[in-house]
C-alpha cells in the first residue's frame, strides 16, 4: 500500500468554520474529527471512539477543550487519552489502550491541515498571505463527486479554458495553446504562460476588474499531490492576483476545493464580483469534472490521449506516478528533476 498520500498535508476545513463544537469530516477515505483544545489550538484524530467506534464528531467539547463521546460520554484530552469513563468508580484505573489515533493537525493561512501519517513535505507555500500588500478573498468551497486528481488537472488544463469557458478564459475562435515548459523537481511543477484572456471585457456577466486586462503572465506552482498557486500578472496595469487553491480528498470520489483570491489592486472594491467570477467558472467545471471516467485520473500515459498540449497533465501523472512508487520503496525524501518536452 502506497504511503505517499497518508504523508502529504491536505487542507480540511477554514479555521473559522472550527468553533466551540467537533467537526466531522473525511480524508482519503478515513472518518477524522476537529476540535479545538482548551488554548483554542486545532486538533484532530481518527473520528472513531476506541470504546464501541461511535463518532466523536456527533460529541461535544467542553470548556476544558476535552471531547465528550456521545454514546457513554468517555472524555478525552487534547492528546486523545482517555480521561474520565463515567461507569468506573473512581479508582478504576482507565486502560492505557483507551485512546483516540491522533492525527498531525497545523493551522495555517487562516486554513487547518491535517497528515495523517508522518509529514514528508511542507505545507504548501503561500507567501502572499503575509505580504500587506494583498487583500485575501476566500471563496466558498467546492465540494464535487470526482478524484482530487480529476479536480486538480482540471485547474491545470489549458486546453479547455477557451472552450469551456468561451468569453470568460478565452475564446473558440482562438484554441491554440500557446508555447510552455514544464519543470518537475521533487513534489513540484512549475510552468508559466504568457497570454491575453478576455477576463475583464464588458461583456462579462460579472463587474469588471479594473487591475486585470491585457497581457498577462501566469506562473503557476503545483505542489503535489492537490495544491496550486497561480500568480497572475498583468502588464498593463503592472498588478498581480493569486488564486491559491488546495484540494481536501475526501475518498476516491469525492473532494473539496478550498480557494483563496489574493490581489494587490483594487483593494477597497467590493470583493463579490471576483468570488462570483470564480463561481461562474466553478459551475461550468463542475459536471464536466464529476462525469470523467474513470473516476481516478490513469497515471499509467497509454490509458488516456495525451497530446502537446496536455504537457502539464503529462507532468503531473508522471510526478505522482513517481512519487507514490518512490514511497512505496523508501520513506525517504525524494529529489527529481526533469523537464516535459513532448509536442
Ligand atoms: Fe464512545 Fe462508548 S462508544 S464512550
Ligand atoms: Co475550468
Amino acid at each position: 500500500m502506497p504511503s505517499y498520500l497518508q504523508e502529504q498535508w491536505y487542507v480540511c476545513s477554514w479555521s473559522h468554520s472550527l468553533t466551540d463544537q467537533p467537526i466531522g469530516t473525511n480524508l482519503l477515505n478515513e472518518r477524522v474529527v476537529l476540535w479545538r483544545d482548551g488554548t483554542g489550538r486545532a486538533r484532530a484524530a481518527v473520528d472513531q471512539c476506541p470504546h464501541r467506534g461511535t463518532q466523536l464528531s456527533l460529541g461535544s467539547v467542553d470548556e476544558s477543550g476535552c471531547i465528550t463521546c456521545p454514546y457513554h460520554g468517555w472524555r478525552f484530552d487534547s492528546s486523545g487519552r482517555c480521561i474520565e469513563v463515567p461507569q468506573n468508580s473512581p479508582e478504576t484505573a482507565i486502560p492505557r489502550k483507551a485512546a483516540l489515533t491522533s492525527i498531525a493537525c497545523e493551522e495555517r493561512y487562516g486554513m487547518i491541515w491535517l497528515c495523517l501519517g508522518e509529514p514528508h513535505f511542507s505545507i504548501p507555500s503561500f507567501p502572499e498571505w503575509t505580504n500587506p500588500r494583498f487583500h485575501h478573498v476566500s471563496c466558498s468551497p467546492y465540494t464535487w463527486e470526482c478524484s482530487a486528481e480529476r479536480m486538480l488537472e482540471n485547474f491545470t488544463d489549458f486546453g479547455h479554458l477557451g472552450y469551456l469557458h468561451d468569453g470568460l478564459l478565452g475564446r473558440r475562435d482562438d484554441l491554440i495553446v500557446p508555447e510552455h515548459q514544464v519543470t518537475s523537481e521533487a513534489n513540484q511543477l512549475r510552468y508559466q504562460m504568457t497570454m491575453v484572456v478576455p477576463n475583464a471585457g464588458e461583456s462579462l456577466p460579472v463587474a469588471n476588474f479594473r487591475g486585470e486586462s491585457g497581457l498577462q503572465t501566469n506562473t503557476y506552482v503545483v505542489d503535489l499531490p492537490y495544491t496550486i498557486h497561480l500568480q497572475s500578472y498583468y502588464h498593463d496595469t503592472q498588478s498581480s492576483r493569486v488564486l491559491f487553491f488546495s484540494i481536501q480528498p475526501h475518498s476516491d470520489g469525492r473532494a473539496t476545493g478550498y480557494c483563496y483570491q489574493s490581489r494587490d489592486f483594487d483593494l477597497e472594491a467590493d470583493d463579490s464580483p471576483f468570488v462570483e467570477f470564480q463561481e461562474l467558472l466553478a459551475a461550468q467545471d463542475q459536471p464536466i469534472v464529476e462525469s470523467q471516467r474513470p473516476v481516478a485520473a490513469p497515471l499509467d500515459l497509454t490509458s488516456e490521449l495525451h497530446l502537446g498540449f496536455d504537457r502539464v497533465a503529462i507532468a503531473y501523472r508522471r510526478a505522482m506516478k513517481r512519487l507514490m512508487e518512490t514511497a512505496s520503496s523508501t520513506p525517504t525524501r525524494v529529489n527529481h528533476k526533469e523537464e516535459v518536452t513532448c509536442m
